[in-house]
C-alpha cells in the first residue's frame, strides 16, 4: 500500500499518471534490511525526526521485535500512548469490532458511541462535559480556545486582551499556538510571526505565577504537572495545590495538561491527584487510546465547556465512533488491570535500581511512577545517543531527549520481573562504558 501511494505521488504531475497501474512499485517492507527501510524512509519522508536506527515490525505488550525478529523491551512507550501495552486484545477487538461496523459519519449527525463514550469518561473524571479531539496538540488548541472565550464571556476581559500562562520548558505540540508558547528553539525558531497572548513563566515557581495572576486579562495557567518532553521534570511538592490556590484566588482557570502524565502513568491514575487537586480544564490524549489511534479529549465543567456554540470549533474525525469505542475500552483496561497501582509499585522498583549506577556516568535519577529519566554525563566517550544505542544493542529501546537524557516510560502491564530484567540491561549498557 505505501509504495503505490509513492509511486503515485512521484508522478502527480501528470494526471493520466494517476490512473496507470502500479508495476513499478517497491517489494514489500518485510523483505528489506533494516537499512532499506531507513533508506527508503530518508529518500521519502520528511526529515522532521532523528529516529534511533532500529526498524520495527512487531509488538506485544512491553516488547517490540525488529525485522529480522530481534526482540527489545518497549522504554518509551511511544512516549507513553502505550500504557496499556503494544495490541492489547481487548482493544484490538474493540478497534475491529467498531471498524466493521460504522468508522466515521462526522459530527453533522448523531452516532451511538460518542454520548456513551462522553457519559463513561466524564463520570469517571469528575467533569460536566467532554470536547472530543484527535492529536494532543488538537486538545491544547481546543483548551487554549476554550480559556479565551470563557475568559472573554464569562470573566469579562476586553476583546482580544485575553493572556494565558505558560511555564518555561513546556511541550503541547507542534502547530503555531504551542510553537507560539515554546521555549525551545527548535519548537519556535524559522516560524514566526508568532501568536500573542501567551506569557511564561519559570516551571515549579508558585511566586512567579502569583506575580503574573495580578494582570486581570489573565484567563489561564496551562501546565504539565511533570514536563515530559522536557527531560522529566518533576515540580516541587505542594506545586500543584499552589497552582490550584493561586487560580481559584485571581479567577484563572488552571488547565492541566496531562497528555503524557495522566492515564495511570506516574502512579496515580492523573498526576495531579498526587496532590489530591482537580483542575478546570483536563486535557487528555496519548494513552486514551492505548496506542491504538489518535484520541485526544478536553474535559470542563459547564460555564467553560458551554461558551463555544456551534460552529465555533470542532474536527472531521474528533468523536468518530472507532475513536469512541476504542478509547473506551483503553480505559477499561486500565483500570480492570490495575495499571495505575503497577506503575506506582514497578516505577519504585526502576528507580531504586536506577540509583545504583555508576555516579560518574549516571548524574540524576528523576520521575514518578512509570515516567522516569536519567541525565548522562557527556565525555568523549560517551552520551545520550550513544548510551542509546548500546542499549538497543543489549535489547532495550530508549531516545534520547535534549542531549543528555533519556526517559525511561515501559508500558505500564510490566512485571516484576521484567523490571529487574531490563534494569539488568541498563546497567550493562552503563557499565561497558566504564
Ligand atoms: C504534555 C504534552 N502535551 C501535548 C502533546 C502533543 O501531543 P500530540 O503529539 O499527540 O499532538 C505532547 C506530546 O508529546 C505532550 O507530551
Amino acid at each position: 500500500m505505501l509504495s503505490r501511494f509513492s509511486t503515485q505521488l512521484v508522478r502527480w504531475g501528470s494526471s493520466s499518471a494517476r490512473h496507470r497501474s502500479t508495476a513499478t512499485a517497491a517489494a514489500p517492507s518485510l523483505k528489506l534490511t533494516p537499512d532499506q527501510i531507513y533508506a527508503r524512509e530518508d529518500k521519502y519522508g520528511a526529515h522532521n525526526y532523528h529516529p534511533l536506527p532500529v526498524a520495527l515490525a512487531k509488538g506485544k505488550g512491553v516488547f517490540l521485535w525488529d525485522v529480522e525478529g530481534k526482540r527489545y523491551f518497549d522504554f518509551l512507550s511511544a512516549y507513553s500512548a502505550v500504557n496499556q501495552g503494544h495490541c492489547h486484545p481487548k482493544i484490538v477487538q474493540a478497534l475491529q469490532d467498531q471498524a466493521e461496523t460504522l468508522c466515521l459519519t462526522s459530527r453533522a449527525f448523531y452516532n451511538d458511541q460518542l454520548g456513551e463514550y462522553e457519559e463513561y469518561v466524564t463520570k469517571l473524571c469528575g467533569f460536566d462535559k467532554l470536547l472530543p479531539m484527535n492529536t494532543g496538540v488538537e486538545g491544547g488548541e481546543t483548551a487554549c480556545k476554550l480559556a479565551r472565550k470563557w475568559g472573554y464571556n464569562v470573566k469579562g476581559v476586553p476583546k482580544n486582551q485575553a493572556k494565558i500562562i505558560v511555564a518555561e520548558g513546556n511541550f503541547w505540540g507542534r502547530t503555531l499556538a504551542a510553537c507560539s508558547s515554546s521555549t525551545d528553539p527548535d519548537c519556535y525558531e524559522g516560524f514566526g510571526p508568532f501568536i500573542p497572548g501567551f506569557e511564561i513563566i519559570p516551571y515549579s515557581d508558585l511566586n512567579a505565577l502569583e506575580k503574573a495572576c495580578q494582570d486581570p486579562n489573565v484567563v489561564a495557567f496551562m501546565i504539565e504537572p511533570i514536563q515530559g518532553e522536557a527531560g522529566v521534570y518533576v515540580p516541587h511538592e505542594g506545586y500543584m495545590k499552589g497552582v490550584r490556590d493561586i487560580c481559584t484566588k485571581h479567577n484563572v482557570l488552571f488547565i492541566a495538561d496531562e497528555i503524557q502524565t495522566g492515564l495511570a502513568r506516574t502512579g496515580k491514575f492523573l498526576c495531579v491527584d498526587h496532590e489530591n487537586v482537580k483542575p478546570d480544564m483536563l486535557i487528555l490524549g496519548k494513552a486514551l487510546s492505548g496506542g491504538m489511534y489518535p484520541v485526544s479529549a478536553v474535559l470542563a465543567n459547564d460555564e467553560v465547556m458551554l461558551t463555544i456554540k456551534p460552529g465555533e470549533h470542532g474536527s472531521t474525525y474528533g468523536g468518530n465512533p472507532i475513536a469512541c469505542r476504542v478509547a473506551k475500552v483503553a480505559l477499561e483496561v486500565l483500570l480492570e488491570e490495575n495499571m495505575t497501582e503497577n506503575a506506582q509499585k514497578m516505577g519504585e522498583i526502576l528507580r531504586s535500581e536506577l540509583l545504583k549506577l555508576d555516579k560518574d556516568i549516571v548524574t540524576l535519577v528523576r520521575g514518578k511512577g512509570l515516567l522516569n529519566a536519567i541525565v548522562i554525563k557527556e565525555t568523549k566517550d560517551y552520551d545520550a545517543w550513544k548510551m542509546c544505542m548500546k542499549l538497543r544493542d543489549n535489547g532495550l529501546l530508549a531516545k534520547p531527549t535534549h542531549g543528555d537524557i533519556i526517559r525511561f516510560a515501559p508500558p505500564l502491564c510490566i512485571t516484576e520481573e521484567e523490571i529487574y530484567e531490563s534494569a539488568d540491561i541498563i546497567k550493562r549498557s552503563v557499565e561497558s562504558f566504564l
